[in-house]
């Protein structure tokens, strides 16, 4: 494949929209053919899918029905999206991937889908593909839910099902992450998203440059 697979990962709240926005027209002015695109929902059977894991009750399914529908909602991403784009030699930006998963469905919700499972999951789902860089962007669970929330009050459809559970979630969720990163250093880079938005396009930007040479 051509072109390049970057993922951005972190609590709500964290900014990783208004970064994406930032690093698309960075690179865009590098001369990168770029998309931009998320999960759940980055297609438009994903949005169906996205609509029944986002709105509703905590608990209106088990555990492993709701990691199935993500990783189902994955590979519909990566077979209609992803992949043909980045065939096509094109710089894939994505808001979540399958750190999301492991972050929220085991580290935020303590272990309710094993990590055998996850595994056995990411493995039918997406087999030996992975980002080529994941940039997670790490902030304070009170400040980034505080920012969530405000968004959600406005916001045309209320999806806080994940907004919706207590701060020692995102605490766990917090650590998850750390703990990806910390086992996977050659893919993942944390960074400290409590910073203004200009430098943490710019922190990101020198990542970039330096993992993906640019
Ligand atoms: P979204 O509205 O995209 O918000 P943001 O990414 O800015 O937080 O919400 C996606 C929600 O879905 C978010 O709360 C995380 C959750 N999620 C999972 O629990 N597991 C997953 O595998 C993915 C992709 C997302």
């Amino acid at each position: 494949m051509q072109g390049k697979f970057i993922t951005f990962e972190g609590g709500d709240g964290s900014g990783k929209s208004t970064q994406i926005k930032l690093l698309e027209e960075y690179l865009k002015v590098k001369g990168k053919d770029v998309i931009t695109t998320k999960e759940p929902g980055g297609t438009p059977l994903g949005q169906e899918l996205r609509r029944i894991l986002l709105t509703g009750d905590v608990d209106k399914m088990d555990a492993k029905s709701e990691a199935m529908l993500f990783f189902a909602d994955r590979r519909i991403h990566l077979t209609k999206k992803i992949w043909p784009a980045l065939e096509k030699g094109q710089w894939v930006i994505s808001d979540r991937f399958a750190d999301s998963t492991k972050a929220y469905q085991y580290y935020g919700h303590n272990g309710r889908v094993s990590l055998p499972d996850l595994h056995n999951l990411y493995e039918i789902s997406v087999g030996n593909f992975k980002p080529d860089l994941t940039i997670i962007l790490d902030i304070d669970p009170e400040i980034g839910i505080k920012r969530s929330l405000n968004r959600a009050a406005s916001a045309a459809v209320k999806e806080v099902r994940f907004e919706n559970v207590d701060i020692s979630f995102h605490k766990r969720l917090r650590q998850g992450y750390l703990e990806i990163a910390a086992s996977e250093p050659e893919r993942c880079v944390v960074i400290d998203a409590n910073q203004s938005i200009e430098s943490l396009h710019q922190e990101i930007i020198k990542e970039i440059n330096k993992r993906l040479g640019i």
